[in-house]
């Protein structure tokens, strides 16, 4: 796309990277929602460590490379991804956007990219289902009641959804002070809609002694029963989102996992997490060579995507662009923005000498 036809279809001009969608989004954004996105948890260290350890690893190229057969293409339970590169699971969409999670699957829909859709999505999970992306994957939130949970998912499956991905990092909301200091809230026309039909269960009453947050939101968090549970319920291939510690990931591969995604929810959750590009290379080393590991939080270049499967990732997840690209421009704006990150690693395997992603290995970094 040239910029001349970008400015036609809305993108500005000096729109040519990922974080020129954030400096654009924060102006169009109301303060309270920018702040909200773009939020890590407490003091932020672990939101500015996944950047900055990304940005410490330095590429080692090698030149002269045949790139007659070059490729960027990779399998991944079963599916065949154009780009090791998917859409991470973001919630309510409508509120940068009208048509929400519609217009990002629509977007990613054109330029042949996965989404991983939320729980928490603003539109229907049929209604996404759609809007005909090649890869479509469906991330679950348990819900207090095992009922609401295997309803979700039974939907999931019925709608065409190919794996479930569910998220454990995140039993209780993180601290993320720039939001409260904002005031952030969800506005009334933007709602978790798959699970409006589920009732709340009456919550344990707690006593003086009792915590709020340890005995009362953990009462209802997932444990190993809960997992194991749906693993035999469901045929879908299910992925766990929010790994950090190598034992937990080979303790899922035992499990019947069938993949990981290294997270730490974008700096969302627990500050003081290592950076997930800190903590690749132990999940790899802990669950073999074959076992999907996927990584996200912190992925705003093509060579971030280069390092990261550099150091054993299979894949990587986009979180915030997507919401900032939604608020310029729509789907046109989410195509655009993976088209860009799709060419940054392009180039970057052009000039790192790697023409395909079997040959991005840990050679292609220099250890510090
Ligand atoms: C998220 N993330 C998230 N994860 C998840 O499993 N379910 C969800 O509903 C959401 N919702 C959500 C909303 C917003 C506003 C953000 C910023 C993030 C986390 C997301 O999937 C992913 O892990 C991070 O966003 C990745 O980090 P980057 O790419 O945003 O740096």
């Amino acid at each position: 796309m040239s910029n001349q036809q970008n400015e036609q279809f809305c993108i500005p001009r000096d729109v040519v990277s990922l974080g020129d969608y954030e400096r654009v989004a924060s102006t169009r954004l109301t303060h309270a929602c920018k702040e909200h996105i773009a939020a890590g948890v407490g003091d932020e260290l672990t939101l500015q460590r996944n950047r900055e350890d990304f940005d410490r690893i330095r590429i080692q190229p090698r030149l002269l490379r045949n790139f007659a057969q070059a490729n960027t293409s990779c399998e991944l339970l079963g599916s065949r991804l154009r780009h090791p590169i998917m859409l991470a699971p973001v919630a309510y969409q409508k509120l940068v956007h009208v048509d929400g999670e519609l217009a990002t699957a629509a977007g990613a829909a054109a330029v042949d990219c996965g989404m991983i859709v939320s729980t928490l999505a603003s539109a229907s999970l049929e209604d996404i289902a759609n809007q005909g992306l090649s890869l479509l994957w469906f991330q679950v939130y348990f819900q207090p009641e095992r009922a609401a949970t295997l309803a979700l998912v039974r939907r999931a499956e019925r709608a065409g959804y190919t794996a479930l991905v569910v998220t454990l990092d995140a039993p209780v909301s993180g601290l993320r002070n720039r939001a409260q200091r904002a005031g952030f809230e969800l506005p009334e026309h933007v709602t978790a809609v798959n699970l409006e039909h589920f009732s709340r269960p009456p919550q344990r009453a707690l006593d003086s002694n009792d915590s709020v947050v340890l005995h009362g939101f953990m009462a209802d968090a997932p444990t190993m029963a809960d997992l194991t549970w749906l693993l035999a319920e469901t045929r879908l291939p299910v992925l766990v989102k929010g790994v950090l510690n190598p034992l937990d990931a080979l303790e899922l591969k035992n499990l019947g996992c069938a993949g990981v995604v290294v997270s730490n929810h974008g700096g969302r959750t627990l500050d003081g997490l290592p950076s997930t590009i800190s903590a690749l290379a132990a999940v790899r080393a802990a669950v073999g060579d074959e076992y999907p590991v996927l990584l996200d939080s912190g992925i705003r270049r093509g060579t971030d995507v280069l390092k990261a499967l550099a150091l054993g990732a299979n894949c990587v997840l986009v979180g915030r662009p997507q919401l900032y690209a939604l608020a310029v421009a729509g789907a046109l704006g989410v195509a655009h923005m993976l088209r860009l990150l799709h060419t940054e690693f392009e180039t970057a395997m052009a000039l790192s000498g790697c023409p395909s992603l079997a040959d991005i290995t840990k050679d292609c970094i220099l250890a510090d």
